[in-house]
C-alpha cells in the first residue's frame, strides 16, 4: 500500500499528494483549488511569487475544509530575502490564514529588493540584479530567526531547489537542517546524489513539476505509455505513484476537474514496473525549469 502522508523530523505529517498552485489564476484557478480541496486534496503547495495568494486563500475559506486539514505550503520570494519577515506577513494576510505548516526559501538567490521588477529585477546590461552583501545562508538565517520567534505563525521551515552545496552551507552556518527541500523530481530528473545526501541528513525531498511541467515530452513517452496501459491508469498517474513508492510526496498541477481526480487515485506498481519508469527517465535526462539567477550543479 502507498502511504498517504511521510512524517518530517519534527514529527509533522506531509501528504503523499498535493496540488501545485503556479498558474493556477482567475476563476479556472479559483475552481480548481476549491474542487481538489473538497474532493480529497490535503495539500497546498502555494507562492508569493505566484501572485495567486487571495485567490488561493478565497478557495480555502470558500472550501468549507477547516483550516487544520489543510497543509499548507508557501514561499519566500527571491526579491524578498532581505525583507522576509515583511514577506511572511503579506503571505499570511493574502491567503487569509494564521499559519503555514511550511515556509520554504523559494530560491537560494537573493535578488534586489528595490530592483526594477518585482520577479526577475534586471541591471541596465541585463543582467540579473542580485540583492548586494547578502547570500542564502543570511537568509536560512533570517528564516530560522523568524520560526523560532513565531512558532504559532511557522509550523516548519525547508528550502526548494537547493543542491548538495547549499544545503551543507546553511546547515554548516545554524546548524538548523531544513525538514524539506522541494525540487524538481521526476524519472527524467530523479536527483540521485540529491536524495542519498537528503537521506543521510533526514531532509524530505518533496517533487516539483512531477509531470515535466508544461508540454512535457514524459507524457508522450511510448515506453510509459506501455506500463500506463498495463497497469489501466494514464501516465501522470504512473509519475506520480512513482515519486510516492520512491519514498516523496509530490505535487502536480492541473486546472481541470477531471485531471485533478485523476492525479489523486495512484497505484501500488510492481518492482519491475517502478525500475522501468526510472530507466527510462535514465535514457532521457532532462530538466524542465530552469531560472536566470539560479545554476543548477547537474543537469
Ligand atoms: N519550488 C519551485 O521552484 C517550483 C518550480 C516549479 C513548480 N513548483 C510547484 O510544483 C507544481 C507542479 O509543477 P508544474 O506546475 O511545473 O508542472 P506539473 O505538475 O509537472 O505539470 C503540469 C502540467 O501537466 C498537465 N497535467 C496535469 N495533470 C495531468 C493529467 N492527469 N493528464 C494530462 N496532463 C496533466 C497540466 O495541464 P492542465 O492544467 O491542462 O491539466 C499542466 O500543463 C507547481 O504548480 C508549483 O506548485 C515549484
Amino acid at each position: 500500500m502507498l502511504p498517504d502522508h511521510f512524517t518530517l523530523t519534527n514529527g509533522q505529517n506531509i501528504p503523499s499528494i498535493g496540488l501545485g498552485t503556479w498558474q493556477l489564476d482567475g476563476d479556472k484557478g479559483y475552481n480548481a483549488i476549491k474542487h481538489a480541496l473538497q474532493n480529497g486534496y490535503k495539500m497546498l503547495d502555494c507562492a508569493f511569487a505566484y501572485t495567486n495568494q487571495e485567490l488561493v486563500g478565497r478557495a480555502i475559506k470558500e472550501s468549507g475544509i477547516a483550516r487544520e486539514d489543510i497543509f499548507v505550503v508557501d514561499k519566500l520570494a527571491n526579491t524578498w530575502h532581505s525583507a522576509a519577515e515583511e514577506n511572511l506577513k503579506l503571505t499570511l494576510e493574502s491567503l487569509g490564514v494564521e499559519y503555514l505548516d511550511l515556509w520554504l526559501m523559494h530560491w537560494p538567490s537573493p535578488l534586489n529588493h528595490h530592483g526594477n521588477d518585482p520577479k526577475t529585477p534586471k541591471l541596465a546590461d541585463g543582467s540579473v540584479d542580485f540583492e548586494k552583501d547578502w547570500d542564502y545562508v543570511k537568509t536560512w538565517k533570517t528564516m530560522v530567526e523568524l520560526y523560532r520567534k513565531y512558532p504559532e505563525k511557522l509550523k516548519s521551515i525547508g528550502v526548494a531547489n537547493f543542491g548538495v552545496k547549499e544545503l551543507e552551507a546553511i546547515i554548516e552556518a545554524t546548524g538548523v537542517v531544513p525538514v524539506v527541500n522541494q525540487v524538481e523530481l521526476h524519472p527524467s530528473c530523479n536527483q540521485q546524489q540529491l536524495f542519498k545526501f537528503c537521506e543521510d541528513h533526514d531532509i524530505q525531498l518533496v517533487a516539483y513539476s512531477p509531470l515535466g511541467s508544461i508540454g512535457s515530452p514524459l507524457l508522450q513517452n511510448k515506453d510509459l505509455a506501455g506500463i500506463a496501459a498495463r497497469n489501466r491508469v494514464t501516465i501522470p498517474q504512473c509519475l506520480i505513484s512513482w515519486g510516492v513508492a520512491n519514498g516523496w510526496p509530490v505535487i502536480p498541477r492541473s486546472s481541470s476537474f477531471e485531471r485533478i481526480d485523476q492525479n489523486l487515485q495512484i497505484v501500488d506498481l510492481s518492482k519491475d514496473d517502478l525500475n522501468e519508469i526510472t530507466i527510462i527517465g535514465s535514457q532521457n535526462r532532462q530538466r524542465f525549469v530552469t531560472a536566470p539567477w539560479h545554476s543548477f550543479a547537474d543537469i
